[in-house]
């Protein structure tokens, strides 16, 4: 009988387990719940995950005046930020995302998987010309394969992208160690750790086809 290895989530590789993301979550998971809950229960849970992964962005202060009086009060550094969907499922949590940081840049990538290669092809890139001036969020619901998110993030180190993070709603253990085998550099925030890949490239026990889900083409 062969065991199977224990994974080991590397340490830049977070999951959010608050209540709040962990109830919403189990919904989403339900088979029997709505396109529309379920599209508003992942904008929900991006918001939660923004939280996350925004919560060590550098600090100033900045002199400002109340209507009682002058005060040096906190106020977001530097760098700003470029959410890059990747497409079609990262647009369910790039709408939550949007909510959190309005004056985010978007950028969008869009790759299918090569029917005879297996291997993600680009059919679609738009990023910000200065991305490489900005903190970049990677948003992809589903870390199931890794590969087309993992070539999405190469294809923005490419353009010049450097201070990256990936948030993804549910993750498998071959999906991360995947990723982090060609972006060690990148952190990881999910909502939860599943069990494993069935024979489908599926997570288990996941939620389905995330795309499908949100938007009832199934
Ligand atoms: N993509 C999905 O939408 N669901 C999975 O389970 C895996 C990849």
């Amino acid at each position: 009988m062969t065991t199977k290895p224990k994974f080991i989530a590397p340490a830049n590789f977070t999951i959010v387990n608050h209540p709040l993301v962990l109830h919403k979550l189990t919904l989403m998971r339900d088979k029997n719940t709505p396109t529309t809950v379920f599209r508003q229960l992942l904008r929900e849970i991006s918001l939660l995950l923004g939280y996350e992964v925004s919560r060590d962005l550098p600090m100033t202060t900045q002199h400002i005046e109340t209507p009682v009086g002058p005060m040096e009060a906190p106020i977001i550094k530097g760098k700003k930020l470029v959410i890059v969907s990747v497409l079609r499922a990262g647009n369910g949590l790039l709408e939550g995302m949007l909510d959190l940081i309005p004056s985010a840049r978007v950028g969008h990538i869009g790759l299918y998987r090569d029917p005879v290669t297996l291997q993600p092809v680009e059919y679609y890139m738009k990023v910000p010309a200065d991305i490489s001036e900005r903190r970049t969020i990677v948003v992809d619901p589903m870390l199931a394969t890794g590969n087309s998110v993992a070539a999405a993030v190469r294809r923005l180190k490419e353009k010049g992208a450097k201070e990256i993070r990936l948030v993804t709603l549910l993750s498998a253990p071959e999906g991360i160690t995947r990723f982090h085998q060609e972006h060690p550099d990148v952190p990881i925030y999910t909502a939860a750790l599943d069990s494993h890949l069935n024979e489908h490239g599926y997570i288990v026990p996941g939620l389905g086809d995330a795309g499908d889900r949100m938007f009832g083409t199934k």
